[in-house]
């Protein structure tokens, strides 16, 4: 089937002479896939129950005819405005009991059987009326759950937390038991006596909070599945999928993929963001890890620049296409944009488009169509797939709660704290997954838990299970310290992790903003050397220290100064045939880059491709078509990469006029450069022969 390439297609923007001219241009530019009628409604449906599908009819029609395939949105995401004209109790509230007014878009709140119902309607038409269209390949569901609308506290929705309420828990006793709600005489008599956690003079209760973010999320996936089920029964067979949001906090990624046929992610880089490729990265890793390997669609990024940032720079050029090739090495099948034709109007119309205000004879016009071009050339990399010797942990229940109020501190954050242990494995050039703690584990050399802070005592002893077999595993401050009610685990910190890790944490003591502790050697307890003399693990870390004692680890580093000199900072323990280190604070990049290079050496996980320059990133994807090895540079100058064996560079031979030349064995990336390399085939010369 090859790599979708395409983007959001919004014809209603325009008069219908336009569309013809758009066919044209998406042939020119190698377009196989668009996204259509995401935000329709209002024009298919212009009064209640009144349908003018015709329009849309000619679309379908035009676009089959053109042989571009259709993900056809089912236009719920923005409703009609005569919809909450008739039934403002659809519309959501914040915390604060204010309504959010329509007049932008996502204005209903996830709970309300109106909007439900309503959006319900106009899927089975739609599904009746596209069913079997030679351009339908796959439904888009709503667009970007959780976007705007997060959570919604009003009536319609506290009424809806109580039946999911009672559901969860039968009686208000076991609800007052997972509450902690004998604190603060916040003890319920009925479950009917519960709201939201609307704003209150002071921290509402966190247990109550960390089920209205469960709550929320299962009310957004109640909508995708509410239309999902209307799709499944009209057109069996046709693949249903919606576009997440990259470290999206509402919308649990892991929970949602089981029931996406494939996922899909809306990523839009931040040019000005020096290094938000290692952000795209875990993204991207987190994407392909959630249906376990499956390949993904990158649905919406922006060719140019977007509008919604304070600076919106542009992408320089080569940017976006080394972007959109990241997507593919790092398991994407689809690359596709936001959106096709440049607005004049409306909110948007400063958002680049992969059709600029200025027409064909654009940059941005020009790399569209040259990328289309390269995916066009590369198919066979469609369904292949990686393997990956590295887990990163992730877990929304987790940061849901980690970063409710009322915490030893409020600075740490989930998705910077990923980052930082995911960057040194990328740095390295390790593959790595991302996946929640309840997958399995026994495949992966080594496990890297960032902070878990949520953890049940199951997932610990899964945890524990792992290293037992021989598994490695490095945990991360804050770890395994409450249930899945927000309650402590009794026994001392981390209670259902101690007797891995070797160790308890008798007192927390978080650092202030902007104060950083050393760490190295110097301590009062026994250091283990086992780096260089001038080597060991010695530098600044910051945000988090807290009081270790030992109790079968042994320290690795020791806070050298501050309130905490002499205590263990980093510590490491042999438990059953693995091992098991722990950060009990943040080491500076450096540091912890040092630190995860020995634990990998000793997990035996090497880097793909030995010696492989600073900045470039390289993955492999194979199948039965093959092996492709991608590398791209993301650094600003050009690089040699020597390659483990004489390779054809792919992508130079599909798009030379030349034919590209022959397998080398290195290859010369500019800065922003890319290379797609084969095993030469069978015949040709194993040494880099010029020309030929
Ligand atoms: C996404 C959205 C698109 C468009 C885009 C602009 O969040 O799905 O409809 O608004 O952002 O970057």
């Amino acid at each position: 089937m090859g790599i979708q390439f395409g983007g959001d297609y919004n014809p209603e923007q325009w008069p219908e002479a336009v569309w013809a001219e758009d066919l044209k241009l998406m042939k020119a530019a190698h377009v196989t896939t668009v996204t259509a009628g995401i935000f329709s409604w209002a024009k298919v449906e212009p009064r209640p129950g009144v349908w003018n599908f015709g329009w849309f009819d000619r679309v379908m029609d035009g676009l089959a005819g053109a042989g571009i395939d259709v993900c056809l949105a089912t236009m719920t995401a923005s409703p009609p405005p005569w919809l909450s004209r008739a039934h403002p109790e659809m519309l959501p509230e914040g915390p604060d009991g204010q309504r959010r007014w329509p007049g932008g878009r996502q204005h209903y709140c996830p709970s309300s059987p109106v909007y439900r119902s309503h959006a319900v309607r106009l899927v089975e038409q739609l599904a009746a009326r596209y069913a079997g269209h030679p351009a339908l390949t796959m439904w888009h569901v709503g667009n970007e759950y959780g976007c705007h609308t997060r959570q919604c506290f009003c009536e319609v929705s506290a009424a809806d937390f109580r039946r999911w309420l009672r559901e969860r828990y039968e009686s208000v006793d076991a609800l007052n038991d997972a509450w902690s709600t004998a604190f603060w005489s916040q003890a319920y008599g009925d479950i009917d006596e519960v709201l939201p956690p609307r704003a209150a003079p002071t921290f509402p209760n966190p247990a109550q909070q960390l089920d209205y973010l469960r709550f929320g999320d299962d009310a957004l996936r109640a909508c995708y599945l509410a239309e999902k089920a209307v799709l499944d029964r009209i057109t069996p067979g046709v693949p249903v999928t919606t576009n997440l949001m990259p470290q999206h906090k509402p919308v649990d990624a892991f929970a949602w993929a089981a029931h996406m046929d494939a996922v899909a992610l809306d990523f839009y880089q931040d040019p000005h963001a020096a290094d938000d490729h290692i952000r795209a990265g875990y993204v991207f890793d987190l994407m392909r890890s959630a249906r376990s390997g499956q390949p993904w669609l990158l649905l919406e990024q922006a060719p140019g620049a977007v509008n919604w940032r304070p600076r919106n720079g542009p992408k320089p050029p080569g940017a976006m296409r080394l972007w959109s090739w990241q997507a593919v090495a790092q398991g994407a099948d689809a690359v596709l944009y936001f959106q096709w034709r440049q607005s004049l109007g409306g909110a948007e119309k400063f958002h680049s488009a992969m059709l600029p205000h200025g027409g064909t004879d654009t940059r941005i016009f020009r790399e569209v169509a040259a990328l289309g071009a390269e995916f066009a050339a590369l198919g066979d990399i469609a369904g292949t797939r990686s393997r990956a010797e590295v887990a990163l942990l992730a877990d929304w229940h987790s940061w849901w709660a980690l970063e409710l109020d009322s915490k030893p501190s409020t600075a740490l954050d989930h998705s910077r704290i990923a980052l930082d242990h995911y960057r040194p494995l990328f740095e390295a050039g390790v593959p790595c997954d991302v996946v929640p703690p309840d997958r399995d584990l026994s495949g992966y050399r080594l496990v890297v838990v960032p902070n878990l802070y949520l953890l049940t005592a199951r997932d610990a002893e899964r945890l524990a299970t792992y290293v037992r077999g021989g598994g490695r595993l490095v945990v991360s401050f804050f770890t395994g310290i409450v249930d899945e009610h927000d309650r402590v685990h009794p026994g001392g910190y981390p209670a259902p992790l101690r007797e891995l890790l070797g160790l308890r944490i008798e007192e927390f003591w978080p650092l202030d903003q902007g104060v950083a502790v050393a760490v190295g050697e110097g301590g009062t307890t026994p250091h283990r050397r086992n780096r260089e003399p001038g080597g060991p693990y010695s530098g600044r870390a910051d945000l988090w220290s807290e009081v270790i004692g030992l109790e079968g680890a042994e320290a690795l580093a020791h806070f050298t100064d501050g309130e905490l000199a002499g205590r263990p900072a980093v510590t490491r323990h042999s438990y059953g045939q693995g091992a098991v280190w722990y950060l009990g604070t943040r080491l500076e990049p450096a540091l912890m880059r040092a630190l995860l290079d020995d634990v990998r050496a000793e997990a035996g996980v090497r880097p793909l491709l030995p010696g492989l320059p600073e900045g470039v990133q390289a993955t492999v994807r194979a199948g039965a078509e093959g092996q492709f090895l991608f590398l791209l540079n993301h650094g600003d100058a050009a690089v040699e990469v020597p390659l483990p064996a004489a390779m054809t560079d792919a992508l130079a031979a599909a798009t030379d006029a030349e034919g590209g030349a022959g397998p080398t064995d290195s290859v010369t990336l500019p800065a922003r450069g890319v290379a797609v390399l084969t095993e030469p085939a069978a015949g040709t010369a194993s040494t880099p022969a010029e020309g030929s």
